[in-house]
């Protein structure tokens, strides 16, 4: 049909549930344009957008510097295939593993790849190095994770929908409570077959559940001492968004150059990025470590057509030189504390938000009404009327991820967005 003959946004709507698989249940509206903090819909009205594209627009829409890269680079060499060697794949893996202090990167595309990829090194490590009886490798992983969307991950997923029907599911899991050192204590002495402890430094689509300041610090510890990998899934904390270059940074204060202050830094052996890694232009996946552990994986034994492509590569290596070069963790780091701060200031005299949580532009707020309910989707499609673009991750959670390139006077006007919404809902 005419898009002119139905308000353009049922148009858009209309296909998109006639044609389409119904596996999400997007807030209705209809995005046409973004530029750094905004996004417009198709009849022109400007948001600001609150979700970030789950964290992976950490550097705004179409930054220019981004959108420079990917366009030279589209006009000049896309993909080779690494069945032959491509003039930005090196490049990338030297600035890269530098810029993230690791000696070797396996690049792949998606997230849920770059978790499937962490699973396969640590499980042949485990075989291979550790002494494993074949077959027999496990990984601990979390209740409530988040690490995506394929059949091996949904299998430790402890969400019904992600989960259930979706069998025969892939053994070798492990679960134990978030943020519970003792758990994870408890399972590596008991158990010779762990090879590895998987782990969001905040758990972000459970609804920013954000642990002890000192639980990757033990849970560093605990690993270390029963010989078991450390994999840090930062796919959404990662590259500036917690207002440190990475979550496992901790509080970090870096001013300028990352320092990976010994105090506050974990290094995991396993780091995992996706999303903002390639600013939210091209699907980039990466799967840091160090040598002696990346080595276990040898020619054929892993790999993807689009992995490490010149495209993604040079777009990825933009992405992250913005994120340096324009201070995005210490605008991040100094915007989340305003932000908790006036959300604060609201709760203490609110009935309908419960508390807010969070670290960096990583936060959320929790409404006083059952998880069931949907109290939280009300408040977003508002919020949207109001101007600003947000989802529940629960029925009961709002997430709040701005882009990092938000200025304190935006922020100000979306706190100002945000409460005046909330009022609206107050008994
Ligand atoms: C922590 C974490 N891991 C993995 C993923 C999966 O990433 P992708 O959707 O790119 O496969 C996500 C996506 O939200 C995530 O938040």
């Amino acid at each position: 049909m005419d898009p002119s003959a139905l308000s353009k946004q049922q148009y858009y709507l209309d296909n998109e549930h006639r044609y389409g698989a119904h596996d999400y249940h997007p807030l209705p509206v209809v995005l046409a344009r973004g530029e750094g903090v905004y996004l417009w819909d198709v009849d022109g009205k400007k948001y600001f957008d609150f979700l970030s594209a789950y964290s992976a627009v950490n550097q705004g829409h179409c930054h220019p510097r981004i959108v420079h890269a990917l366009t030279t680079q589209a006009q000049t060499l896309t993909l080779t295939s690494r069945a032959f060697h491509n003039n930005k794949l090196g490049d990338y893996l030297k600035f890269t593993t530098e810029y993230f202090g690791f000696e070797s990167l396996l690049p792949m595309n998606t997230g849920a790849e770059g978790v499937e990829t962490a699973i396969k090194i640590t499980r042949k490590w485990g075989h291979v190095l550790k002494g494993i009886p074949e077959g027999m490798a496990k990984i601990v992983v979390c209740r409530n994770n988040f690490h995506g969307r394929t059949t091996t991950i949904i299998s430790f997923s402890s969400d019904a929908g992600s989960h259930n029907h979706f069998g025969p599911h892939t053994p070798g899991f492990v679960p134990i409570p978030f943020d519970d050192p003792a758990a994870l204590e408890d399972v590596l002495a008991n158990d010779p077959h762990i090879a590895g402890f998987l782990v969001e430094p905040i758990q972000g689509e459970a609804g920013v559940y954000t642990p002890a300041d000192d639980y990757l610090k033990k849970v560093r510890a605990i690993c270390s001492k029963h010989n078991v990998l450390m994999i840090a899934d930062e796919i959404q904390t990662g590259v500036a968004r917690t207002g440190s270059l990475l979550a496992v940074c901790g509080q970090c204060s870096c001013e300028n150059a990352c320092e990976r202050q010994a105090d506050t830094y974990v290094r995991p052996d396993l780091l995992i990025l996706g999303k903002a890694l390639s600013g939210g232009a091209y699907p980039v996946s990466a799967v840091l470590s160090d040598r002696k552990i990346m080595d276990v994986i040898q020619p054929g034994q892993h790999g993807s057509t689009f992995g490490g492509n010149p495209l993604g590569t040079t777009v990825a290596m933009e992405a992250l030189a913005v994120v340096k070069d324009e201070r995005l963790m210490q605008n991040a780091r100094r915007l989340g504390q305003i932000f908790r701060k006036q959300m604060q200031a609201y709760i203490d005299q609110s009935r309908i938000v419960q508390l807010v949580r969070g670290k960096g532009l990583l936060n959320a707020i929790v409404i006083n009404d059952l998880e069931e309910s949907d109290t939280a989707w009300n408040i977003c499609l508002r919020l949207r009327d109001n101007g600003l673009l947000a989802k529940p991750t629960h029925g009961n959670i709002i997430r709040f991820a701005p882009p990092l390139v938000m200025t304190e006077e935006q922020l100000h006007q979306c706190v100002e967005i945000i409460t005046t919404t909330l009022r609206e809902f107050e008994p």
